[in-house]
């Protein structure tokens, strides 16, 4: 089968699409035959080699997070999936493998797939659907009438989170470069602000809730925007800024947390239950397998409208 591996860190070129045999799975473990995999900034992270800590040094490793696809063969313990069952899931974060014919996964990384949705829009939402739903579950959690602030509104997070927060009655301030505003604004956002022409930083208004989708917010400049009692929110994940973060909650009624995503099957049976009752899945650029390098780099330059997707015949 044909599978995105790697043998060392590096740049693009690291990348090869090889011929490699199909996996094997147990008796706790499903075989998906992959229609679709999704990119994500994490991606380029781990094989450039910026998260070695948590990925390691054994190679060859595979590529890719999110996958939609049809379950080929389940394992004999497996009772809630069958063969022929339209699927979305997670591989493993750290070691990769959704960028393949066919990956094996353990039943919590996948939930069923809408059937209104296509396996495209199916592959673009597990990261960033439980993203969003683990900030507001876990880190900033919404009442109605709440501002909220997304920086990176009509990214993969960005366009997930901008309208769950408006399902929960928030207000929501949408910043985004000029080619996301006429879809933040039928995202339902209240207010959108192009980055490239206002600093909201600047403004005088605030905010209970700012999310960082763009890593452009230090938490210092964006407290000037945060109500007395707010959260700041960041997807930069770092000891230091960990153990920081947590040092600062213990003085402050402005919080500043960071996600840190763990995946688990109900994030992904609530994304999907979302996405069955009408949310705007946006995917802005599909490109078949072996144009795999093409995805990446333009994906890497920024300026996708939610995500950008690879199909696998
Ligand atoms: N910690 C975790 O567990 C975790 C989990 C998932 C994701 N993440 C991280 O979260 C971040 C967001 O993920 P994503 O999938 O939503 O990425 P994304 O799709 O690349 O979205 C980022 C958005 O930021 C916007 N942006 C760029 N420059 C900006 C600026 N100066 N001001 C305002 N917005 C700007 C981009 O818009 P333009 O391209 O139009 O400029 C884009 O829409 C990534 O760094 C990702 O690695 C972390």
């Amino acid at each position: 089968m044909k599978k995105v591996i790697y043998d060392q860190y590096g740049d693009i070129n690291v990348l090869t699409l090889a011929d490699v045999p199909v996996p094997t799975l147990d008796k706790n473990t499903l075989l998906v035959r992959v229609k679709a995999a999704s990119i994500n900034p994490l991606d380029w992270k781990i094989w450039h080699g910026d998260m070695k800590i948590m990925t390691g040094f054994s190679f060859p490793r595979s590529v890719g997070i999110d996958f939609a696809g049809i379950v080929e063969e389940v394992g004999s313990n497996i009772h809630n999936f069958s063969k022929g069952d339209e699927v979305l899931g997670i591989a493993d974060i750290f070691k990769g493998g959704a960028l393949a014919e066919y990956v094996v996964v353990k039943e919590e990384a996948i939930t069923h797939k809408p059937a209104t949705i296509s396996f495209e829009q199916a592959a673009a939402l597990p990261v960033v659907g439980s993203s969003a739903i683990q900030i507001f579950d876990k880190l900033a959690p919404l009442k109605a009438g709440m501002e909220v602030l997304i920086n990176g509104a009509t990214g993969g997070i960005g366009t997930i989170a901008a309208q769950l927060a408006k399902r929960q009655g928030a207000h929501v301030t949408a910043v985004v470069g000029k080619n996301g505003i006429d879809l933040a604004n039928e995202l339902g956002s209240d207010v959108v602000i192009n980055y490239e022409q206002e600093n909201v930083l600047e403004q005088e208004k605030q905010y209970d809730v700012i999310l960082d989708f763009a890593n452009k917010f230090p938490f210092d400049k964006a407290e000037e925007i945060m109500k007395p009692e707010s959260v700041y929110v960041s997807t930069l994940p770092s000891p230091t800024a960990l153990v920081s973060s947590f040092v600062h909650d213990l003085f402050s009624k402005k919080k500043r947390e960071i996600l840190n995503l763990s995946p688990s099957q109900a994030y992904l049976k609530q994304i999907a239950d979302y996405a069955a009752d009408g949310l705007t899945i946006v995917v802005s650029a599909t490109y078949p397998i072996d144009a795999f390098k093409q995805a990446y780099t333009e994906a890497a330059k920024g300026g996708v409208l939610g995500k950008a997707v690879i199909t696998i015949p």
